[in-house]
């Protein structure tokens, strides 16, 4: 019998569902929600009324795509945490009544593991190279910001993590200062290609062991942009290539400065990216100089598993229904969730 999980993921903006078949994805379905962008931000009580009008559509869609009927399903996993309370509840509840229907195992799965487990995700019509263990992963998202040891496909150790902002948050909170909408991160990636990395210099700040910091950078670059109007109100549009140039390749180093840390201090040098951020090219490129120094087997997931999906919840969802690990119907979504 093939084991079928169907995921579904509601943890911020997107409403998410995937369907993967003995750990090979046969659908991936997600629905952005535009909303957000005019407020420069995910406002969440919006979330939770997008999440309720999509999801039915979106599950749909993804068992559709699969050729999968509802009654073909193994489980059903779903995103518990990390994330905004009403928009987890509205896809934990929803499964829950699948779950229930179906009389079927549920699954709960944490976001953050889900964005690493994504690397051993097969693909129907492709080889994909997945990571050995033990391996190094740089988790890097809109919320989080994290370097872990992965030891096991459940068995993870966080060895260092941001004492504040997330890199995503410092690209998204400077894109907004310089006028750019929601998410900015991808504009400044955008951007960047065209300017001088080195046109400006933003210093990066001094944290113990393998932890990150990235609001004085965000508060830093808020000023100097701010200081910079005052002689020339064209500054921004004169220089926004430089600008996203230079901070992104500031926020970059700041993360792959930890990144090079943690091998030094372990010797594992299998180096894998996870999360929104790990779409970036300025990253992309740093690594893999990186690479070729220290000899790093590198693992960088394609752009639609990197930012948040379902995909990555239905795989985490196959692990754990293959060691046995089911929710009961009791269990409640929970906004704070650690790894
Ligand atoms: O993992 P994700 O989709 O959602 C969270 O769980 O947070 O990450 C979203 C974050 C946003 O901050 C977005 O600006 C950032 O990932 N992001 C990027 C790029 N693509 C997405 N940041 C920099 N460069 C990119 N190319
Ligand atoms: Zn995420």
């Amino acid at each position: 019998m093939p084991v079928i999980i169907l995921g579904i993921e509601s943890s911020c903006d997107d409403t998410a569902a995937a369907v993967v078949q003995d750990g090979i994805l046969l659908s991936n379905i997600v629905a952005n929600q535009e909303v957000h962008r005019k407020y420069g931000g995910v406002v969440p009580e919006l979330a939770s009324r997008a999440h309720q009008q999509n999801i039915v559509p979106v599950v749909d869609q993804a068992l559709k795509m699969a050729g999968i009927k509802s009654e073909d399903l193994s489980a059903v996993a779903f995103t518990r945490g990390p994330g905004l309370l009403g928009s987890l509840l509205v896809g934990s509840s929803f499964a829950k009544g699948l779950a229930l229907a179906r009389e079927i195992p549920l699954v709960e799965v944490n976001h953050l593991q889900a964005h690493i487990l994504v690397h051993f995700l097969k693909q129907p019509d492709r080889d994909i190279s997945i990571p050995a263990f033990p391996f190094l992963c740089l988790l890097v998202s809109g919320g989080h910001t994290q370097l872990m040891i992965v030891r096991d496909y459940l068995d993870m150790e966080i060895i260092g993590k941001t004492i504040d902002d997330a890199a995503g948050e410092a690209f998204d909170k400077s894109a907004k200062v310089m006028g750019l909408p929601y998410p900015g991160g991808p504009l400044v990636d955008r951007y960047a290609r065209e300017g001088n990395a080195d046109a400006y210099a933003f210093t990066k700040p001094l944290i113990k062991d393998l932890d990150y910091s990235f609001s004085g950078l965000k508060t830093a670059f808020l000023y100097f942009i701010r200081d910079r109007l005052k002689e020339d109100k064209d500054f921004i549009e004169q220089n926004r290539n430089d600008l996203c140039a230079s901070l992104q390749k500031t926020i970059v180093e700041i993360l792959t400065d930890k990144l090079e840390k943690a091998f030094l201090q372990t010797s594992i040098n299998r180096v894998a990216l996870a999360g929104g951020v790990s779409a970036n090219s300025g990253l992309h490129e740093r690594i893999k100089w990186l690479a070729q120094n220290h000899g790093w087997e590198v693992f960088i997931p394609e752009i639609s598993l990197s930012t948040d999906n379902a995909a990555m919840i239905a795989i985490t969802g196959y692990f754990k229904f293959l060691a046995g690990k089911f929710a009961g119907l009791h269990i409640s979504p929970l906004a704070r969730l650690p790894i």
